[in-house]
């Protein structure tokens, strides 16, 4: 649960879009034909009518895989259970080398409103007896 919980908490992509096909009501609000609506998923992850305690990150969830990361629907993520094999396989491993890493400064985002990511992480890995 903890890579589930790590693509919740994250949430790689903030957003994706659709154009409006036809003119409905949302929220109370109407959307017209030919409208650009974007879907945060940032926001869907934090939606605490839906996620209990959704800012905190907690490795042992339940429900982990109740999220909007890979999107929703017919375009949902094609690749998501390849992308959790990936990173499950990556921790596996690198925690097999190296049982502590610790963080050891702030991180620097990447400039973007769409990849929600980090350019650089400082990060200290004790040497190993
Ligand atoms: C943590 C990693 C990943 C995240 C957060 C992610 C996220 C997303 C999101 C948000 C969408 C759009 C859903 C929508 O428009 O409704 C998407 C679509 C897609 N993803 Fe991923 N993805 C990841 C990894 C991958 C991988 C590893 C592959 C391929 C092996 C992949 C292939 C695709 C494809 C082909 C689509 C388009 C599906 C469609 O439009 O029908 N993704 N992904």
């Amino acid at each position: 649960s903890m890579v589930s919980e790590t693509i919740r908490w994250q949430t790689p992509l903030a957003h994706m879009s659709r154009v409006a096909k036809t003119d409905f009501e949302l929220g109370g609000k109407t959307i017209k034909a030919g409208e650009r609506v974007v879907m945060w998923y940032l926001s869907g992850n934090r939606d605490e009518d839906e996620i209990d305690n959704p800012n905190a990150y907690i490795i042992d969830r339940d429900q982990s895989r109740h999220h909007m990361s890979f999107g929703f629907g017919v375009h949902r993520c094609v690749g998501n259970r390849v992308a959790e094999l990936q990173l499950t396989i990556i921790w596996e491993e690198i925690l097999k080398r190296f049982p502590e890493i610790r963080v050891s400064g702030e991180p620097v985002r990447n400039f973007s409103n769409f990849v929600h990511g980090f350019e650089t992480l400082p990060v200290i890995i004790p040497a190993r007896n």
